[in-house]
């Protein structure tokens, strides 16, 4: 391996493969970093390729060590390369989604994916986990041991609904985790939240009450389904239904409303599926964080009220990873033999055969007990950081962000772009003319663990600034 530098053009040789990295003229630790960056979304620079140390790195390129370690650790932060103690430092497997190259991105968005051109320095964007903490040994070992075991016809086109071993699996994870009743023949798998969403609203089509604050990206799946939208509003107890007047469904995200973090109170639990049962109706259970709560007994789903009217979703995208696509539903029987013709292009058997076997092998536990140890620290410290300014974080009994309300959103968010932080403000959720509610929504769950400290310093110090 040689790195050689020539006038000011510099070309890396790396297990065979020339290298051009262009360090001319001044800001050499930028250049450095945007050259790495372009190498490794070209396929220049491989996935699992192991780089030089910084130090001989350094030397080959007659820069300061300093200035090489900080690129190291700045692309590891936005997900470009790997770091592991004891062995060096390789390409990541997957680059950051927004910077992959075309012909290696999903056909269909992953749902509520990143957005923009590089990934920020300091990323406390909501709706995706700590991906350097999937569980890779537990998930390689069930895959080994679920492949060995499949039966051959499990590799065939099969059920729609999914692998009966992996749907059996979650009939019982969902009954004794989330209380959600429902047999195997009723649960369905789909690539995602956003898959199953889709297929809901191409076979109810009408009226979708949806929350006043919500992820546009799934809003925008609804429309484009062909579905109307009425937006809902949202008090200290969850979705208010006086507005549920001709509608076919609601969705609603009753354990930890997304994103102003609420839980639906029982009353309005029983409300809504009275709503239900006096309408006909279905409601649509977006449980995508339930298995992270932290201050008292996880909430139940409200599937158990009303298994007839109560389309119960789960993911594993915060969970596991988002990049799996792996998701289910548990389907009322009067839609089943609706919606299964429209859930075509599941995620691969591979992946359910394995989600299957981590489950029944009690790795999927073990990794929820883990991650959710590993947030709830996250969210503490993010808590007694915030409040510690004099502002209260709403929302964070449960799951991977918390709200800040402030009057001045626009300003903070501003401040933090300005200062590498990314976030989001609650207007970027806010169906229009919804309650105007003024915030930030920040995101705990992303940044790799080695990251969050300086995430959580930098965020400290804009709010700082910003009060
Ligand atoms: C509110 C909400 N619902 C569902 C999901 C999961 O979506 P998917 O399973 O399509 O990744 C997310 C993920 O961020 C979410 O924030």
């Amino acid at each position: 391996m040689i790195w050689s530098k020539l006038m000011t053009e510099t070309w890396a040789k790396l297990e065979g493969l020339d290298l051009h990295l262009d360090l001319s003229g001044t800001r050499v630790r930028a250049r450095l970093e945007t050259a790495m960056r372009e190498a490794i979304r070209s396929g220049r620079l491989k996935p699992g390729t192991r780089l030089p140390s910084s130090r001989s790195l350094a030397a080959d390129l007659g820069v300061a060590r300093n200035t090489v370690a900080e690129v190291f650790t700045q692309l590891v932060a936005e997900g470009w390369l790997n770091a592991r103690a004891g062995s060096g430092t390789t390409v990541a497997d997957r680059a950051p989604a927004a910077a992959r190259p075309a012909a290696a991105r999903r056909t269909r968005p992953a749902s509520p994916g990143p957005a923009g051109a590089a990934a920020p320095r300091y990323d406390l964007r909501p709706g995706e986990p700590d991906c350097g903490a999937f569980p890779r040994n537990a998930w390689l070992a069930a895959a080994r041991k679920a492949l060995a075991q499949a039966p051959d016809r499990d590799l065939a086109y099969g059920d729609p609904r999914g692998l009966l071993g992996l749907r059996t699996a979650l009939a019982g994870y969902l009954a004794r985790a989330r209380g959600v009743t429902a047999s195997p023949e009723h649960i369905v798998i789909c690539s995602g939240y956003a898959h199953g969403l889709s297929a809901i609203a191409r076979t109810a089509g009408g009226m979708f009450g949806v929350e006043e604050y919500g992820h546009q990206f799934h809003r925008a799946l609804l429309t484009a389904e062909g579905a109307a939208i009425r937006p809902l509003r949202l008090d200290d107890d969850g979705a208010v239904l006086d507005r549920a007047d001709g509608c076919t469904a609601l969705v609603l995200t009753p354990a930890h409303q997304f994103p102003l973090g609420m839980t639906l109170h029982p009353r309005r639990r029983h409300e809504v599926t009275g709503w239900a049962r006096d309408t006909g109706g279905f409601i649509v259970e977006d449980d995508y964080d339930g298995e992270f709560r932290y201050d008292r007994q996880p909430v139940g789903a409200l599937q158990p009220l009303a298994p007839d009217h109560v389309i119960y979703a789960g993911t594993a995208s915060k969970s596991l990873a988002p990049g799996l696509r792996l998701a289910w539903m548990a389907v009322p029987p009067r839609l089943l033999g609706a919606v299964t013709p429209r859930l075509t292009g599941g995620p691969s058997v591979i992946d359910q055969l394995t989600l299957a076997e981590l489950i029944e092998s009690g790795g999927y536990d073990r990794q929820i007990r883990r991650a959710r140890l590993a947030y709830r620290r996250r969210r503490d410290r993010l808590a007694a950081t915030i409040a510690g300014l004099g502002y209260a974080p709403a929302g964070i009994a449960a799951g991977m962000h918390a709200v800040i309300e402030t009057s001045r959103e626009q300003d903070c968010l501003a401040r933090c772009a300005a200062h590498g932080v990314a976030l989001d403000g609650l207007a970027s959720y806010r169906v229009r003319g919804a309650t105007g509610r003024s915030g930030l929504v920040v995101g705990y769950g992303r940044p790799p663990e080695h990251a969050f400290t300086g995430a959580l310093a930098r965020l400290a110090a804009v709010l700082t600034a910003a009060s």
